[in-house]
């Protein structure tokens, strides 16, 4: 897919802020540092759209991006950082947690787990919130040019196993590095942005 504009709309730290238009939306999410970012800019073709960092807990807000003047992506803070206080916590699952049940424009969420280590608790939280609030989502193993061919399969089943998954397939090897994956990710999320709204958002 060729994006040719994407543009940052907004950063927000309260649903109030969050963009009012209806154009279908992905989100991203994963813990701090697995790439989301990264992922985001290489997904568009920009280098620095979405503002990238070696210090984990950087992104606390939700950040918007409208892709080719009719989809939009929001990159989630990262979740998992143990430096940030217990109340900075709080607050940020709160404002995921809303955005996720009740954004009435999503269409789905790429949840990112890093290929280099098994999901965590927390990520088999997200799952759990996701299928609770019936939520399609895409997993995406990400830093796969840190992973050797021969080790994939191994390294899908295990985190398939530890997310709760029956099957590992659907799980794809992503690089922001390399680009790897770009192209059956963007098909995959056209397809995603392709559905009707949920009913039940509020947002
Ligand atoms: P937070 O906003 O803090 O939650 O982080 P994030 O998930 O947005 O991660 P970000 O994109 O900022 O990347 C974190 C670090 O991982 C940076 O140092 C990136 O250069 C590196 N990184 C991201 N994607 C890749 C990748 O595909 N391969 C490799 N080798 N490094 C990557
Ligand atoms: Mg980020």
């Amino acid at each position: 897919m060729r994006v040719t504009s994407a543009e940052f709309l907004v950063s927000a730290g309260q649903a109030e802020q969050f963009p009012r238009g209806q154009e279908p939306e992905i989100a991203f999410s994963g813990r701090s540092n697995v790439g989301k970012s990264s992922l985001i800019n290489r997904l568009v073709n920009r280098r620095r759209l979405a503002h990238t960092s070696g210090t984990p807990g950087r992104t606390r807000t939700v950040n918007f991006y409208r892709i080719d003047g009719r989809y939009l992506f929001a990159d989630l803070p990262g979740y998992g950082f143990a430096k940030v206080a217990r109340s900075v916590k709080e607050s940020w699952w709160a404002l995921v947690e809303r955005y996720l049940a009740e954004r009435k424009t999503l269409r789905g969420v790429v949840h990112l787990v890093d290929a280099r280590h098994e999901p965590t608790v927390d990520d088999r939280d997200l799952q759990e919130f996701l299928r609770e609030v019936a939520l399609p989502s895409l997993i995406v193993l990400t830093k796969a040019d840190k992973v050797g061919r021969g080790a994939r399969a191994a390294t899908r089943s295990r985190a398939a196993e530890v997310l709760g998954l029956v099957d590992p397939d659907p799980l794809l090897f992503v690089s922001a590095e390399t680009g790897e994956g770009m192209a059956e990710l963007w098909k995959a999320l056209l397809e995603r942005l392709r559905m009707p709204p949920r009913v039940a958002g509020q947002l």
